[in-house]
């Protein structure tokens, strides 16, 4: 019954794919994807999960099976198929067939399904919405393709994974859609996206296209939905709850991935914890506008979905074209959340983060920010840089305000060239005097945006999101440029360009302030203009590639606002991201747990800054701040000439302490050990890939009167092994994680505690 349209075919790899010329042709190779011709279905197995869809005798895909390592076998049985009242049949002459019932894997409207669906097609000659996909051939790629102008996983060579590609076809309305599947040798971790094509000889309207669906039997309707929520200056807060019957879901629709929710759900099953029991994760790789939802239908199917938010959008495929969605990045666990994060780190470090920096220790930076704002000059920051340099700090990044004429927020984003007044003598000039003490320079640039009072906007008013009909909307004074728009986008690469080779520049922090309102663009025609923010967003992407492919060697930073935009679209281009602009330690400790939970900490940014603290006027000691600003790429925000020589000193060691300690950081396993979501504490431990070496932290948050004793079971170390703490006493590994380390009795508020393991 099945039709192979190609046999096995090895794709180089994902950075040099040669799309017309896959070559060679193999047998089935490291066998993650699995043909079982017999019963028409497919198993993809990786990293101790298994996951498995097959084709039913009328040619419809169903999903078959997600979960632990399961043999090729019969698949029948899951997917029971019964009459049911109010249930119809597309199949002429059976009674019991209903899409309604079954569990579907790419699910469409109007052929008995009346679950969410993931395509929605309009046929303009007809008016017809409905869409019958049945299963018309596949092909299994050695690797994985890139995808087309959008960020992906990728493989630095083609035994990293196997690609199972499905396509399914509607004759009627002469689309195909191609299901793509990726697994990735020792990851239990897919990447899903779908290639939607038109064969026909008129234009069909794209309404939703999202990247996956799995349906669920009814025996998981106990699911907890996790999901990451927040605002600006406290993003990715954990939320959970048990779902309900009906729809729940989390969408974007301020064409940025957004501070109010990450593109991340995870579904875990009753009893599931931290550590124990099955969890299921969906992370999509995209920046735009997204939805996330789980749907617990009538007879207990629960329906998972992510993709791009249908949501004011629409897409003209003409005759011939084909429309790539976003990816979405799959995981699965059977050792809770906590096994998820691990999976969703290792997979983002090794096949997601751009491969320069993959295990490439991070420079310790000072970002000039919150000790100056935009109140400084070339005397000010060289002094800063200076001292910066004397206390071990690797890289000075000079933030906003050095261009234009920007004295505040209320001009000259667009204008990249030195602020006269501030910099009389140019930027190079201040990089040569940063730099002479021994220290990188790094520069803050908001390249997507047009302050109104700009040269560049008075040059040309057209070039930012806007529409005929109404007045443009400022946020934080500024409008977003249209990066839909070619010219627009090349006038910005040049000009990005020559400010990067102007001076030695080794950092770019890629800002982005606002979120986008009047979506319109002026070079599309009015039925074209719902493809704006999706077409923005690939505008960003192509600008981004092009910048990384011309400075490979500069470390980009992304941030808006802090985590507006901190999703694995952005971490395709940038390894790292400014976590939040909430930079109180206190406050970090639930945001950086929160994102812990998709994104490894080397793509964390992370900065002790002053007390008070200037978003929440805290008072926390700065051993408390270093330690959890230890989660991630570290540096410092405040302003180092009002440090006492006693704070210098202690600066000093706690610089060298990350120097020694950071490679553990970057490559090491986290567990969570206590959530700030649930008490009075945090811990954590970073554990080496070869458990010779564990970070455990642990803070008490506020401090009690005549408390009980804290004692914390480490995890994730050998339990033969002998370790010796913080360079004294030796303890075995599974005394660590049984009994327990102590933690000493807190003498006071915002209390961290470090112990670095050392397998003897
Ligand atoms: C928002 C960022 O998150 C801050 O760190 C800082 O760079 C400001 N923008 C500058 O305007």
């Amino acid at each position: 019954m099945f039709i192979q349209e190609n046999p096995t075919e090895i794709l180089p790899a994902s950075p040099a794919v040669n799309r017309s010329g896959r070559n060679e042709v193999c047998s089935s190779g490291a066998g993650l994807v699995v043909v079982d011709e017999k019963q028409g279905a497919f198993f993809l197995h990786s990293g101790g999960a298994t996951y498995a869809v097959a084709v039913s005798d009328h040619g419809f895909l169903h999903h078959g099976y997600w979960g632990p390592p399961l043999a090729a076998q019969d698949l029948a049985s899951v997917f029971p198929v019964r009459g049911r009242a109010f249930s119809p049949n597309p199949i002429p002459g059976d009674g019991n067939f209903s899409l309604d019932t079954v569990p579907l894997e790419y699910p469409a409207y109007g052929r008995s399904d009346y679950g969410l669906p993931a395509i929605e097609i309009l046929h303009p000659p007809t008016g017809s919405r409905i869409l019958d996909l049945r299963y018309d051939g596949h092909r299994v790629l050695k690797g994985k393709p890139s995808l087309e102008d959008l960020p992906a996983c990728r493989v630095s060579a083609p035994a990293e994974a196997e690609t199972l590609v499905i396509t399914l076809r509607d004759s009627a309305v002469r689309a195909a859609v191609e299901l793509s599947y990726t697994a990735f040798a020792g990851h239990p971790v897919m990447a899903r996206s779908a290639r939607i094509l038109n064969e026909g000889d008129s234009s069909l309207v794209l309404r939703r296209a999202l990247s996956c669906s799995i349906d669920f039997s009814p025996q998981f309707s106990g699911f907890h939905f996790v999901h990451l929520h927040g605002a600006w200056a406290r993003e990715t807060q954990i939320a959970s709850h048990r779902l309900h019957p009906g729809l729940q879901s989390l969408e974007s629709r301020r064409g940025a991935s957004s501070h109010a929710h990450n593109p991340f759900f995870a579904l875990t099953e009753m009893g599931a914890h931290e550590e124990y029991g099955a969890a299921y994760g969906f992370s999509l790789v995209y920046s735009g506008n997204f939805l996330a939802a789980a749907e617990v239908g009538p007879y207990g199917r629960v329906r998972a979905q992510i993709g791009l938010n249908p949501f004011d959008f629409s897409w003209t495929l003409d005759p011939g074209e084909a429309f790539q969605t976003p990816e979405a990045v799959l995981a699965f666990s059977r050792e809770g959340l906590g096994g998820l994060s691990r999976a969703f780190h290792r997979v983002f470090r090794r096949h997601l983060i751009p491969e320069p920096w993959r295990d490439r220790e991070r420079p310790v930076l000072l970002n000039n920010w919150e000790a100056t704002y935009f109140d400084f000059d070339a005397d000010r920051i060289e002094s800063l840089a200076k001292e910066a340099a004397g206390l071990g700090v690797e890289l000075f990044v000079l933030d906003d305000g050095w261009f234009g004429r920007r004295e505040d927020e209320t001009s000259s984003l667009g204008d990249w060239t030195a602020n006269p007044r501030k910099l009389p003598r140019g930027l190079a000039d201040l990089v040569r005097r940063v730099r002479q003490h021994g220290i990188e320079f790094g520069l803050w640039m908001e390249p997507e945006m047009v302050s109104p009072d700009s040269d560049l906007y008075r040059a040309h008013p057209d070039w930012c999101l806007h529409v005929p009909t109404h007045s443009r909307s400022l946020g934080r004074n500024q409008l977003v440029l249209d990066l839909s728009r070619p010219e627009v986008r090349k006038a910005l690469f040049e000009r990005i360009s020559e400010v990067l080779r102007s001076a030695p520049i080794s950092y770019v922090k890629w800002d982005m302030n606002r979120n986008m309102t009047e979506i319109g663009s002026a070079a599309g025609g009015p039925e074209r203009q719902q493809e704006t923010a999706h077409r923005y967003m690939l505008g960003l992407y192509a600008l981004l590639k092009e910048l990384m492919e011309e400075f490979p060697e500069i470390l980009f930073e992304g941030c808006s606002g802090g985590g507006g935009r901190f999703d694995p679209g952005m971490l395709h281009y940038m390894p790292q991201i400014w976590t939040s602009d909430n930079s109180d330690a206190v406050a970090r400790l639930q945001i950086q747990y929160g994102a812990s939970v998709v994104y490894p900490f080397s793509a964390l940014s992370a900065h002790v800054s002053t007390v008070p603290n200037h978003q929440v006027g805290r008072y926390t000691p700065l051993k408390t701040r270093g330690d959890v600003a230890f989660t991630g790429s570290f540096g410092y925000e405040l302003d180092t000439s009002t440090m006492t020589e006693e704070q210098r000193k202690q600066t000093r060691s706690q610089i060298i302490r990350y120097k020694n300690l950071r490679r553990l950081l970057i490559t090491g396993d986290l567990f969570r050990l206590r959530s700030p979501f649930e008490g009075n504490e945090a811990a954590w431990i970073v554990v080496s890939p070869d458990r010779r070496e564990a970070l455990a932290t642990h803070v008490n948050v506020l401090a009690e009167a005549n408390p009980s004793p804290i004692k914390l079971r480490l995890r994730g170390l050998k339990s033969d092994g002998a370790y010796r703490v913080n360079g004294k006493e030796i303890l075995q590994g599974d005394f660590l994680m049984q009994a327990g380390i102590s933690v000493p009795e807190p003498t006071g508020d915002f209390i961290s505690n470090q112990w670095h393991l050392h397998l003897i």
